[in-house]
């Protein structure tokens, strides 16, 4: 019998809200998400979509045309391809395949293709790597790096995304950034599930907080009830910054 990393853990998440997973290293936040995206399959338990019913039947390769895409911990990027190649791979998630015609090169399939670039451009653009579109992925910073993974899930139009410490090893001006264009993607409609151990950030941008700890849900809540729970403080928080955001 191997190790336990989630027990009986059991949440809602509401369409258009950001909600967050916290929890200490090794709660089991990205277990958590591989067995939502279907990387992961747990020994028991469910994971369902309102509109598609139970995930066990949605393999992985049919993610994307659920509607959910999402970034990873350790970044997977194609690092030899530029930033505008790894969102074009984003945008060949959704298509319906149209490989054929593009490699004879019909003029419907070379009009899609212009679009997709622009598309791609555009995305860069949200991200703010426009001027890196002919970089390759694994020259760019890290922070830069991990908003091109937010770019090429965006360009499979994701109804849900999650982002898996996506502010990880990013200074003040790039998380600062990056929190105006996750409430931005919320404005647009898209469901956000982070996770993410930068308390202030998380309290600026989640609507509804879960939180981990040796792989079982210890809370859940509004960030205002959850950065008050004893027990999130003890396990989680600790007492100084719950002293510090009271004072
Ligand atoms: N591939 C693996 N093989 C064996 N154990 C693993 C593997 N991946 C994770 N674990 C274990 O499962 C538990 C949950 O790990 P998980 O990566 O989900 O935690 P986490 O909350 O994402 O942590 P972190 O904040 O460090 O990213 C941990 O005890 C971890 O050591
Ligand atoms: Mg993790």
């Amino acid at each position: 019998m191997g190790l336990t990393a989630l027990d009986d853990v059991s949440f809602n998440v509401r369409e258009g809200e950001v909600h967050a997973v916290i929890g200490p290293n090794g709660a089991g936040k990205t277990t958590l998400f591989n067995i939502i995206s279907g990387v992961q399959v747990p020994t028991s338990g469910s994971v369902s979509l309102r509109s598609v019913g139970d995930l066990s039947k949605v393999p992985l390769n049919q993610r994307p045309s659920i509607g959910m895409m999402r970034t990873f911990q350790n970044i997977r990027l194609f690092g030899t391809m530029t930033a505008l190649e790894n969102v074009l791979l984003g945008a060949t998630c959704r298509s319906n395949g149209s490989v054929l015609s593009r490699a004879f090169g019909f003029p419907k399939a070379r009009a899609s293709e212009r679009d997709a670039v622009a598309e791609a451009y555009r995305l860069l653009e949200r991200v703010g790597l426009a001027e890196a579109a002919l970089t390759p992925a694994h020259s760019l910073s890290y922070g830069a790096q991990r908003r091109l993974e937010i770019a090429r899930a965006l360009a499979a139009t994701p109804r849900i995304l999650m982002l898996d410490e996506p502010a990880a090893g990013m200074n003040d001006g790039e998380r600062h950034t990056l929190a105006d264009l996750i409430s931005s993607l919320q404005m647009d409609g898209i469901t956000i599930l982070i996770v993410e151990h930068d308390m202030p950030f998380i309290n600026r941008l989640s609507d509804q907080i879960t939180v981990l700890n040796f792989g079982k849900l210890i809370a859940s809540g509004t960030p205002e009830v959850v950065c008050r729970h004893p027990t999130v403080i003890e396990a989680y928080l600790g007492s100084e910054y719950a002293e510090a955001q009271h004072a």
